[in-house]
C-alpha cells in the first residue's frame, strides 16, 4: 500500500491480558483479557469513535497502542512503522505523533506546575521550539484553544473543569500531533461545555489534519463527531462501520441494545428501548461462544459454542454476530430473525415489514422485540401494507421502514430470559 493512501494507524489481532498476581511469591493465577483479539484502523483527518459499557477495554486499546501499556500480542502499524517493535529511543521521537486527552481534567494536571511548564516542558524535551519562542508559542496556543494568554503563569487549581480541558488540548496538540486519543476527553464536562470543547476538536482537526481516537459513553457525541464507529463488548469489537450506517441499520443485538438508548429526537414520542439486564461477564473468565450470548436476546443455536467471525457484511460494515453468517443463517429462527436481523444488499438495508406471529411460541414471544426502533424513521413514511412490494426482501427480516407502530404491536421479551425491554420517555440513559 502505497503511503498516501494507507491508513495512520493500523491495528492487527490487539491483545492485552493484565496478569493477576496471587501469594507471597506474587504467582500468576490468571488473567484478565481485558482486550483480546481486535482490528481497526484510522485514516488521516478522521475520528474513529469508540464505544461500549465500563469495563469492555476501551481505554486498554488507547493506552495499549500509544504504548504507555504493553500489549499481549498483535500489532500496531503508526503512519507504517510497527509500533510495539520499537526500541525505546526511535519509541520517544514517536511519541509526539500521539498524543492523548484525558477524562478527568482535574488529575490530568499535574497541581504543582504553571500552565508554562505544562504545556511547555514538553515541548522543550521532544525540541520542537526554541527557548527564546517558546512563552510566545504557548500563548498562541493558549489563545488557539480560547484562552487568555495571560493565564501562562497560572496554577490548575485556578481554571473551571472546562478550561482545564482546554490546557490538556493544548498540552497535546503543542507536540505537532497525528493522532490524539480522546478518552473520555468531555465526559466530566457538562452540556454546554461539552459542546464547545468538541467544537474545538474539530476545527483542531480541520486545522492540524488531526485524526482522533474517540472514547466515549455518550452515543449522541460519538455519533457527532466520529467518521466511523466501532462498538465494543467484553474486549472485541463486535461492530464497526461508518457512523450513519452504524446508527441508521445497527446490526449487532449488542450495538442495537446500546443505541436504543438515545434520546429520541421528536419530542413526546415514545421508543422502545432494550435494557439489558445482568452484568457484563468478567474478562477472566469470558463466556464460551459468543461473548455477549449470556445477555443476548437473540441467542440461538451456535451462540453459546461457536466463537462468532467479524464478518463484512457491507462495505466495511463490520459485524461479530452469528445472524449475519450465510452458515448458520438458515438455523435462525422466525422470531428472531423478524426482530434482530437487518437484511444488507450491497450498500442499502433492504427490510420488509414483520408479520406479527399470531401465536408466538414462549421463545419467539421472548425474542420478538422491537431493536429496530432504534433505526425507525420518527416518522413513518410508508404503511406497513407496502412492504410486500418488495419482492427480494426475504420474509425474516426487520422492516425498519413500517410505521413505528408496527413494533410496539409486537410482543415484549420474557424479561427473565434475556433482560427487559420498556417503553422508555427518554429521561434515563444508558452506556
Ligand atoms: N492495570 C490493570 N490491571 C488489571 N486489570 C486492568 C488494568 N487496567 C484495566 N484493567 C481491566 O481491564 C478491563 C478493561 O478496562 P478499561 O479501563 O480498558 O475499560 P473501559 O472500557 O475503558 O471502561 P470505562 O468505560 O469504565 O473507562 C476491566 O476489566 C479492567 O478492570
Ligand atoms: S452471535 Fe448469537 S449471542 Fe452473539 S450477538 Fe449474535 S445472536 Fe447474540
Ligand atoms: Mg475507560
Amino acid at each position: 500500500m502505497s503511503a498516501t493512501n494507507r491508513p495512520l494507524l493500523k491495528v492487527d489481532n490487539l491483545k492485552k491480558y493484565f496478569p493477576i498476581k496471587r501469594g507471597l511469591f506474587g504467582r500468576t493465577v490468571g488473567h484478565v483479557k481485558a482486550v483480546d483479539d481486535v482490528s481497526f484502523t484510522i485514516g488521516r483527518n478522521e475520528t474513529l469513535g469508540i464505544v461500549g459499557e465500563s469495563g469492555c477495554g476501551k481505554t486498554t486499546v488507547g493506552r495499549t497502542i500509544l504504548r504507555l501499556i504493553e500489549p499481549t500480542a498483535g500489532s500496531a502499524e503508526f503512519d507504517g512503522q510497527n509500533i510495539f517493535d520499537l526500541a525505546r529511543e526511535p519509541l520517544r521521537k514517536l511519541r509526539p505523533k500521539m498524543q492523548i486527552i484525558f477524562q478527568d481534567p482535574y488529575s490530568s494536571l499535574n497541581p504543582r506546575m504553571t500552565v508554562d511548564s505544562l504545556i511547555g516542558d514538553a515541548m522543550m524535551y521532544h525540541g520542537l521550539v526554541a527557548e527564546s519562542e517558546r512563552r510566545d508559542r504557548i500563548k498562541d496556543l493558549l489563545v488557539r484553544v480560547g484562552l487568555q494568554p495571560s493565564y501562562i503563569n497560572r496554577y490548575p487549581h485556578e481554571f473551571s473543569g472546562g478550561q482545564r480541558q482546554r490546557i490538556g488540548i493544548a498540552r497535546a496538540v503543542a507536540l505537532n500531533p497525528d493522532l490524539i486519543v480522546c478518552d473520555e476527553a468531555v465526559s466530566a464536562l457538562d452540556v454546554s461545555v461539552q459542546a464547545q470543547i468538541i467544537n474545538l476538536l474539530e476545527e483542531l482537526q480541520a486545522e492540524y489534519n488531526l485524526s482522533y481516537m474517540f472514547i466515549a459513553h455518550d452515543l449522541s457525541v460519538v455519533k457527532h463527531i466520529s467518521d466511523r464507529v466501532a462498538v465494543m463488548y467484553l474486549g472485541q469489537v463486535v461492530e464497526l462501520s461508518e457512523c450513519e450506517a452504524l446508527y441508521e441499520n445497527t446490526l449487532h443485538p449488542y450495538a442495537q441494545a446500546l443505541l436504543s438508548a438515545i434520546p429520541h429526537p421528536v419530542p413526546g414520542k415514545k421508543k422502545k428501548r432494550i435494557i439489558l439486564t445482568g452484568d457484563v461477564p468478567t474478562p477472566i473468565n469470558p463466556p464460551s461462544g459468543c461473548r455477549f450470548h449470556t445477555r443476548c436476546p437473540a441467542r440461538f443455536k451456535p451462540c453459546d459454542t461457536v466463537e462468532p467471525k467479524l464478518l463484512d457484511v457491507d462495505n466495511g460494515h463490520l459485524v461479530k454476530c452469528h445472524l449475519y453468517d450465510p452458515e448458520y443463517r438458515a438455523m435462525v429462527p422466525d422470531g428472531i430473525s423478524q426482530s434482530f436481523l437487518v437484511e444488507l444488499a450491497g450498500q442499502k438495508a433492504k427490510k420488509t415489514a414483520p408479520e406479527p406471529a399470531p401465536s408466538p411460541t414462549p421463545a419467539a414471544a421472548a425474542a420478538a422485540v422491537a431493536p429496530a426502533a432504534v433505526a425507525a424513521p420518527p416518522e413513518p413514511a410508508a404503511p406497513a401494507a407496502a412492504a410486500p412490494a418488495e419482492p427480494a426482501a426475504p420474509e425474516t427480516s426487520v422492516s425498519l421502514d413500517a410505521p413505528a407502530d408496527a413494533f410496539s404491536a409486537m410482543d415484549l421479551p420474557d424479561a427473565a430470559s434475556w433482560g427487559d425491554l420498556e417503553e422508555s420517555d427518554d429521561s434515563e440513559s444508558q452506556s
